[in-house]
């Protein structure tokens, strides 16, 4: 009776501690600098690379120990850090999330934990992560890490609702030992590659179908990162309102209050936003997906994202070999060209004062508000705010564009439709 009574105090307080979490003054300068970057790219990799057909490739019928046999012929003779983050670097991207290990359960990074991991499992032997933050410190880039809380190949792992043909034993299911993996692994990975900004959980969802609600302690594992790196921010992909102890909100595949793709109707907190979106419709390289959005399309989604004071965390599936795509680098080479041009309305920027109109969305630095025209159907741009503007000009020109008041709104005329991703007109408050 006292051990229950001593129990429940300990879970009451932790709660309590949970729900009362307070960002630290070093998560609260991350979430700033966060903030301030816009646009980072994601990186999904991993073994499923070789079979081109994306990261859920194991979910759709091979056998675990078959799959992970592939392990042993991975060699991305091709991988080059300097020149992934200098291709990123040059696309505008601040930052980089990279999958340090997958649902496949494949470590990315030497981890004392297993040997299934790319230093001991593949003939490759090189740290990949290793050489990734050593390069993203050089060249002054921000390092997120994803890391999957659910696992397609450990039989401790309690089995979801994904990745059940896998061959898992689920009679050897036990929590603890998974969980103290994890836990050991995020230490890893927090202690032996620099200073990471972000870890990105994804997988919570595995158990939201569960009759009884399951338990993934995520309180003491959000303790134990912002422990071992007091400026790393907390992020979960769970498609829910943030939980206690989280410093970053995600939406996946859409804009923060959309749901196109059916994973995001959860209510937009006051966290910093991030939203996810892959460049053709797979994170992990896919071969038979070529469909890739065009330039003016991915330069929009960032607009917008911006304009709803949220960042783009835009995705690159690296082939086998170690590359990235073409194609993808051609995109984010269009993008960085823009982004030379037109950064200073993006980064640093917060929301604009209205939601984004039919013609296109706004974003503002102090007294700057930059209105970006993108898909308007007349010359008349109505900005539905009663904020003042003493003047308004072209962005990078400063040719004057006339405006009106037109009863608390205000009124822009452009003279030419814009025949350019996003017309940008900044107007002096
Ligand atoms: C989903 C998928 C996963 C991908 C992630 C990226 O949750 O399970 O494969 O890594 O989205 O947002």
């Amino acid at each position: 009776m006292r051990l229950v009574n001593i129990l429940g105090a300990a879970m009451m307080a932790l709660t309590a501690s949970a729900q009362n979490y307070v960002p630290s003054a070093e998560v609260k300068k991350s979430q700033e600098d966060f903030s301030d970057d816009r646009f980072g790219i994601f990186i999904h990799w991993g073994i499923y690379s070789m079979f081109g057909q994306g990261e859920w490739y194991l979910n759709y019928g091979p056998n675990a120990e078959e799959y992970m046999k592939a392990a042993k012929g991975f060699y991305p003779a091709d991988f080059n850090a300097a020149e992934w983050v200098s291709a990123i670097k040059d696309a505008g991207a601040k930052y980089i999330t990279i999958t340090s290990r997958h649902h496949d359960g494949f470590s990315m990074f030497d981890t004392a934990e297993n040997d299934y991991n790319i230093v001991d499992g593949t003939p490759f032997k090189r740290d990949i992560l290793k050489e990734l933050s050593e390069e993203c410190q050089k060249q002054g880039i921000a390092l997120h890490l994803y890391y999957s809380h659910l696992d397609w190949v450990r039989d401790d792992y309690p089995q979801g609702r994904t990745g059940k043909t896998t061959g898992r034993d689920a009679s050897k299911a036990d929590w603890n030992s998974y969980y103290g993996f994890m836990n050991r692994q995020l230490t890893e990975l927090l202690t032996n590659y620099g200073p990471i900004r972000a870890i990105w959980f994804d997988g919570w969802w595995d158990h939201d179908e569960d009759t009884v609600a399951f338990d993934w302690q995520l309180p003491e594992q959000y303790e134990l990162i912002h422990s071992l790196q007091p400026a790393c921010m907390v992020a979960n992909n769970h498609h829910q309102t943030p939980f206690p102890g989280e410093d970053i909100q995600i939406f996946e595949r859409d804009l923060p209050g959309e749901n196109t793709a059916g994973m995001s109707g959860q209510e937009v907190s006051r966290l910093p936003l991030e939203t996810c979106n892959t460049m053709n419709g797979m994170w992990g390289y896919k071969i038979m997906d070529q469909n890739y959005k065009d330039a003016t399309t991915l330069i929009r989604y960032l607009v917008k994202a911006a304009g709803m004071g949220a960042n783009l965390l835009l995705n690159v599936g690296p082939q086998p070999n170690g590359e990235l795509p073409a194609t993808a680098l051609s995109r984010m080479k269009e993008m960085g060209e823009w982004l030379r041009q037109n950064g200073e309305t993006i980064y640093g920027t917060e929301a604009g004062p209205f939601p984004a109109q039919s013609w296109g969305t706004a974003t503002r630095k102090g007294n700057r508000l930059f209105v970006h025209v993108m898909t308007p159907e007349t010359n008349a741009i109505l900005l539905p705010t009663d904020i003042k503007i003493k003047k308004a000009f072209e962005f990078g020109s400063g040719k004057p564009v006339k405006f009106s008041k037109t009863g608390n709104h205000t009124l822009i005329e452009i003279e030419e439709l814009p025949n350019s991703p996003d017309y940008i007109i900044e107007c002096e408050l």
